[in-house]
């Protein structure tokens, strides 16, 4: 089987010697415009007047566009048409787009934006989580709530309690390829945008409306993208759309793509977060009841804001079985980039909430942190209850609460116009998902009543700590510590829970389109989009397999939207588990044509039929693939099929929060250990080692690398990569310069990563999980880790907030030793 081998990324040697083509390598015709924003530099306020005409007037530019020239309004939101491309009159953060600059290079384009006359009636804009609290600026009336049993009433009884707060910052996607688009005119009035995106069906979706032609007007392809990591869900829109608007009023081919700079005042980025808790536990850290109320930063317009809350409340259970829960989440809304997905999704931040809790437990009572985890682990089911603890009962009749009556998370369902793109994230959808699954009485379940059907944590934890040598090394470190007054060393554990599927239900469907050649050679086509994670090649070996042929024979070709309709985005970790599913479908109808025929043409049992090592054999005959297609084409039978896909089981009322959003859940768990100068704050991680589940995987050596990625990049999200927005709300960090993203020489310096050996006990292509965003949440681990060595400097709980910079670690050895 050509699945579950390590086969290397199939653009590797494109990528290693530049000549894999990213939307800027496409050779374009002479003639072809260049596009460049010109931007707003107030925070909150009223244009009074725009003077464009030395813009207009400078080497190179062909035409300048404000608001006043788009007479359909050009929004390029995926949610609630709150995005206009250009301001329109009123301009809500600094870095907005105000108008248009259509030049003949790019160099041009971005020498003329600076030339504008703006002014703008500043008002006072609303920055920061406390600033949309004390303003009550929000997305929605009231905060969402979602609640399982009486969290109050358990903390309150609690034989101990704790509580807190804890700032989480945002962070930048820094894709390696900046956003690009290019869109092309065709006969007709027809539009063919390439586009580096996650979502080709969004940006066809955007372009049409804004071109007002149907959506079989537009056509998208993305080949592949420099990494997007949920910044390409959206984000993208604005520059397709320009592009599509430019190409069709000068009709000649425009491109655009963000400088660095650009791109990041331009676009959104993690959401920052508060998160206030509140714990009741007893004497081994079990907890009785949590409350968290969750403050998410959305910036000036919705794009994907509630979502991405709503995964936060999701993931704020994580690994534990929380009897009584309370989560309260508030969307506010503020004069900054407009934040959107980034790989996890809101999950990540509901993350922290809890470990953050059981960090601060595990402190409170002097236990060890990975006991503390542990004694409120899920149990796991396949083995039993295998060191997890007996089921508590819970009431389920307590299971959910509606918000309050006329709470906005139904208004707003109403309000969104009709035209809203059903296929984004941001929809809301028309039809009701189905009624919640049975949960059986005495079952665990989530705080939003989900049965927790497939724990492992327990035997991976075991396998961990006893292969990462944890009791002895918690030992050394103590050591270390009570001898070394200077350089401090810190250990931590964390597991990752983390549920796959998109929440909003009718987006887990993907189609695909395989054709097989009567010389026997294979092309695929798929929704899936390719931006580094080694989707392409999972889903070829996926075909090989199905085919039993080799990987040359399978040939990947670019996302495009007139192949394959009416896509989801490649985001929720879905893409391999979706469009594998797909494209085996389509493969498994034309095998079935081809065996079909093949037995009546040799009088042969159909299911003696095999595929298998290039060839077919039925009965004593034995062809190559590539005779066995050329036989069944000249016997006039169609070698081109669809496939399509759609997950089972799901059935999820976001508004309530209580049914089954996931399918299943994919597990990790990571040990770091770090050392910390305590005079510089100066920091490294000395040593990760992370066991994770990606089921049966498609590929391990793709997966290890997602791991690895993906524990990094979280590690930079809670560590280094801080952004800073002055008190004007203008983002101080928008270069690699103030931007610190972690380098090479910051991964751990040993670095054992495993997979776990096991299926997924769920239908899934060849039981694989899904493994693209849940290792990022193995980061945490590295700050959990910070926090224990500054813990080690004196008796306080170091509360340290999210990212741990230097300045932050300083400020918490004050604190500790206070
Ligand atoms: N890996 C690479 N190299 N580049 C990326 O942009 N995006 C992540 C993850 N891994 C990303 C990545 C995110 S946010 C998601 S949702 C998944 O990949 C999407 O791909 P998949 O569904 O095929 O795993
Ligand atoms: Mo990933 S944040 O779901 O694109």
């Amino acid at each position: 089987m050509t699945v579950r081998q390590s086969l290397p990324h199939d653009a590797a040697p494109l990528h290693v010697t530049g000549r894999a083509r990213y939307v800027d390598d496409i050779p374009t015709a002479s003639g072809t415009l260049h596009l460049c924003f010109g931007l707003s530099d107030v925070a909150f306020g009223t244009i009074t007047a725009l003077d464009v005409s030395a813009v207009r007037a400078a080497n190179g530019v062909v035409d300048v566009l404000t608001a006043d020239d788009l007479p359909n309004g050009a929004d390029v939101s995926p949610s609630a048409h709150d995005e206009p491309l250009l301001a329109l009159g009123e301009v809500h953060y600094i870095g907005q787009p105000i108008f248009l600059v259509i030049a003949r290079s790019h160099l041009a384009a971005r020498k003329a934006a600076r030339l504008a006359s703006v002014e703008i009636d500043a008002r006072r804009a609303i920055l920061s989580i406390d600033d949309a609290i004390a303003a009550n600026s929000r997305f929605e009336e009231g905060p969402r709530i979602y609640q399982k049993g009486d969290a109050a009433t358990a903390i309150d009884a609690a034989v101990h309690r704790i509580e807190g707060s804890m700032e989480i910052g945002g962070q930048e996607h820094f894709y390696l390829e900046g956003q690009a688009a290019l869109a092309i005119p065709q006969e007709g009035g027809d539009m063919l945008v390439h586009s580096s995106t996650q979502h080709p069906t969004e940006i066809q979706h955007k372009v049409a409306h804004a071109l007002n032609v149907p959506m079989h007007n537009v056509r998208v392809e993305t080949r592949r993208m420099g990494g997007g990591f949920g910044g390409k869900e959206s984000q993208g829109n604005a520059l397709a759309v320009a592009c599509a608007l430019a190409a069709d009023r000068t009709g000649r081919p425009c491109k655009m793509r963000y400088d660095r700079d650009d791109d990041m005042m331009i676009t959104g980025k993690r959401h920052d977060f508060r998160i206030i808790y509140r714990a009741g536990f007893d004497d081994t850290g079990r907890i009785t009841g949590v409350e968290f109320t969750q403050y998410a930063r959305c910036g000036w317009a919705l794009d994907l804001s509630l979502p991405v809350a709503d995964r936060a409340m999701l993931h704020s259970d994580n690994a534990y079985l929380l009897p009584n829960a309370r989560i309260e989440s508030h969307r506010l809304r503020t004069n900054t980039q407009s934040a959107t997905a980034f790989r996890g999704f809101g999950g990540p931040q509901g993350m922290v909430g809890i470990e953050r809790v059981m960090d601060h437990i595990a402190h409170a009572l002097g236990r060890d942190p990975a006991d503390v985890r542990r004694v409120n682990y899920y149990a796991d089911m396949d083995a039993g209850d295998a060191g997890g603890r007996p089921v508590p009962q819970v009431d389920t009749k307590q299971d959910c609460n509606a918000p309050p009556e006329g709470a906005s998370g139904q208004k707003l369902d109403e309000e969104v116009p009709s035209d809203v793109d059903l296929t984004s994230r941001g929809a809301v959808s028309s039809v009701p998902s189905g009624p919640a699954p049975e949960v059986p009485e005495n079952a665990q379940t989530t705080p939003y009543g989900q049965e927790v059907e497939d724990f492992i944590l327990n035997g991976m934890t075991d396998k961990l700590l006893s292969s990462a040598d944890y009791t002895a090394r918690r030992a050394a470190v103590a050591e270390w510590n009570a001898t070394n007054p200077i350089l401090k060393k810190g250990l931590a554990f964390s597991p990752v829970k983390f549920g796959i599927s998109f929440t909003l239900t009718h987006l887990n469907q993907a189609g695909a389109l395989v054709h097989v050649y009567a010389d026997g050679s294979v092309q695929i086509n798929h929704g899936g989009t390719e931006m580094g994670q080694g989707l392409f090649q999972k889903v070829a070996q996926v075909a090989a397999t199905a085919f039993g042929i080799d990987m040359p024979s399978v040939r990947i070709t670019a996302t495009d939207t007139g192949k394959v309709p009416n896509t989801s985005a490649t985001a929720a970790s879905s893409g391999s588990d979706l469009n594998g599913m797909a494209v085996k479908a389509a493969c498994d109808t034309i095998r079935e044509r081809m065996a079909g025929f093949l037995a009546d043409y040799y009088q042969a049992a159909k299911d003696s039929v095999r595929f298998e090592g290039g060839e077919v054999r039925l009965g004593t005959e034995c062809l190559s693939f590539a005779a066995a297609a050329q036989l069944t084409y000249e016997h006039r039978i169609s070698l081109s099929s669809t496939g399509f896909y759609a997950t089972p089981k799901l059935a999820w009322d976001r508004i309530k929060g209580t049914g089954r959003p996931f399918f299943y859940f994919a597990y990790g768990a990571a040990l770091t250990e770090v050392v910390l100068d305590t005079l510089t704050g100066e920091n490294r991680i000395l040593r990760a080692d992370i066991v994770h589940d990606a089921g049966a995987s498609l590929n391990p050596a793709l997966d290890i690398g997602q791991i690895e990625g993906g524990y990094v990049q979280g590690a930079g999200w809670l560590t280094t990569e801080e952004l800073v927005w002055d008190d004007a709300g203008r983002l101080r960090t928008h270069a690699p310069s103030t931007y610190k993203i972690p380098a090479c020489g910051d991964r751990p310096v040993v670095f054992n990563v495993a997979l776990w050996e096991g299926e997924n006990r769920e239908e899934t292509i060849y039981r694989s999980k899904a493994v693209g965003e849940p290792p990022l949440m193995l980061g945490i681990s590295a700050f959990l880790a910070l926090s224990d060595a500054v813990a080690a400097c004196g008796r306080g709980y170091p509360a340290l907030d999210s990212p741990a910079t230097p300045e932050r670690l300083l400020a918490a050895i004050q604190r500790v030793r206070g």
